[in-house]
């Protein structure tokens, strides 16, 4: 690696780094990503797997098209994904049933089944009765019930690790526990530092999750980011619970996944990088899941893990050039929808480091200039 020279660097090696290496790696660019732990080992790898294209969203917001133009690539990736690498990313498209507990949640979400309804984008508001056909182990006493057919799941873990795969596969190279500590402008390129030696490229990507905005700040432009931990569960039951995923209001959700296993999240604990897991954030998601789905209180404890969400000030992406430096690019900030919009960024960011233009999807919104450069000193 030392003292190479690559058309692109990738700095993170998170589902995003993943994705867009594999994407400029498929247009036959010399990519190289370097990450300071294992590849997928921070939030990628934590994360729960839904594709929440419209359970994520109850109001107009810039990132509603992305997200539904990225979950609908998502039938076509896996096989793809498949076919070259041999990893199955689990797609499942069974839908996710949205619920409410409280007058005050049943309220927030009909607005939110009006809004998608308006758009024109399926989900169906559930009978008592229709609740008993589609899921009998859910709690029939629910308030309200909204049935989203299209919003799918995949492993997280496994789309992560068949990004990195493909993109190997199509010439990328990777260098695990290679910590990128500071960046020099070289005339026409850039000089990477690392804890492994020097790299050159021609073009940079920032993709480094919850530690973008610290890498940054090397660059004379800190980012308004902030870290939002998560912690989830694994249990395993005799037979299957649900189908669906259940998606409560406040934050508790139950995803099933291979061999009868639930997947339970998530807690959100923001401003802080350690991922310990504690016995409060287990035993509330716990006590909420119990409530949901009859049945949990006697599946079988697996693990419980936690990761860290990137969010940004204004809860939008980071998806841009820097606002000083010509071909530092910055693709960012995905907080909660990072596994979802990771096929969309990959493709976005190679178009937009080969400098097409991109008319379907209005970056604008995601700009890295959009706090006019303020933040930034140099
Ligand atoms: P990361 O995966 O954190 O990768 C960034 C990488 O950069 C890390 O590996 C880090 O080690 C590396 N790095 C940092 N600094 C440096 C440096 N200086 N040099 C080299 N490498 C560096 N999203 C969904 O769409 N659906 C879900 O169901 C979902 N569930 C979630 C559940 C939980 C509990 C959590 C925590 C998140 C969830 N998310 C979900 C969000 C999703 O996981 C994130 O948005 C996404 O993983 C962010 O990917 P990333 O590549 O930007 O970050
Ligand atoms: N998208 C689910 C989570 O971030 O917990």
């Amino acid at each position: 690696m030392n003292g190479r020279h690559y058309d692109v660097a990738i700095i993170g090696g998170g589902i995003i780094g993943g994705s867009i290496a594999f994407e400029l790696a498929k247009r036959r660019m010399k990519v190289v990503v370097l990450e300071k732990d294992r590849a997928v080992s921070q939030a990628s790898s934590a994360a729960a797997g839904m594709l929440g294209a419209q359970s994520e969203f109850s109001s107009e917001n810039p990132l509603v098209p992305m997200a539904l133009k990225s979950r609908s690539m998502f039938p076509k990736l896996a096989e793809e994904l498949k076919e070259l690498t041999g990893i199955d990313i689990g797609y499942i498209e069974k839908g996710m049933l949205k619920v409410a507990t409280t007058d005050e949640e049943r309220m927030a979400l009909k607005q939110q089944y009006e809004f998608w309804t308006k758009i024109g984008q399926p989900v169906q508001w559930l009978s008592p009765d229709e609740l008993r056909q589609h899921e009998p182990n859910v709690n029939q006493s629910l308030l309200g019930v909204m049935y989203i057919p299209r919003d799918g799941q995949i492993s997280a873990p496994h789309l992560s690790q068949a990004f990195v795969q493909a993109s190997m596969i199509h010439g990328a190279e990777w260098y695990e526990f290679t910590e990128v500590i500071d960046i020099k402008r070289e005339e026409d390129s850039y000089k990477l530092l690392t804890n492994q030696g020097i790299i050159r490229a021609e073009a940079v990507v920032a993709a480094a999750g919850a530690w973008t905005g610290l890498f940054l700040e090397k660059t004379g432009c800190p980012l308004p980011m902030f870290p939002v931990k998560g912690e989830c569960l694994l249990v395993k039951t005799a037979k299957p619970l649900i189908q669906a995923t259940i998606f409560a209001k406040n934050g508790c959700y139950i995803v099933p996944k291979k061999g009868n296993r639930l997947l339970i999240g998530a807690t959100s604990t923001p401003n802080t990088f350690d991922k310990k897991v504690t016995v409060h954030g287990i035993s509330s998601l716990l006590e909420r899941a119990m409530q949901l789905v009859q049945g949990v209180g006697g599946a079988e404890w697996e693990r419980t893990w936690a990761g860290i969400r990137p969010q940004t000030g204004d809860g939008l992406p980071y998806i841009g050039e820097h606002p000083h430096y010509r071909n530092m690019w910055i693709a960012t900030g995905h907080y909660r929808n990072g596994i979802l919009l990771s096929p969309i960024t990959g493709i976005l960011m190679a178009d937009l480091i080969e400098r097409r233009d991109h008319r379907e999807i209005d970056l604008s919104p995601f700009s890295v200039k959009r706090h006019n450069g303020a933040t930034c000193t140099t």
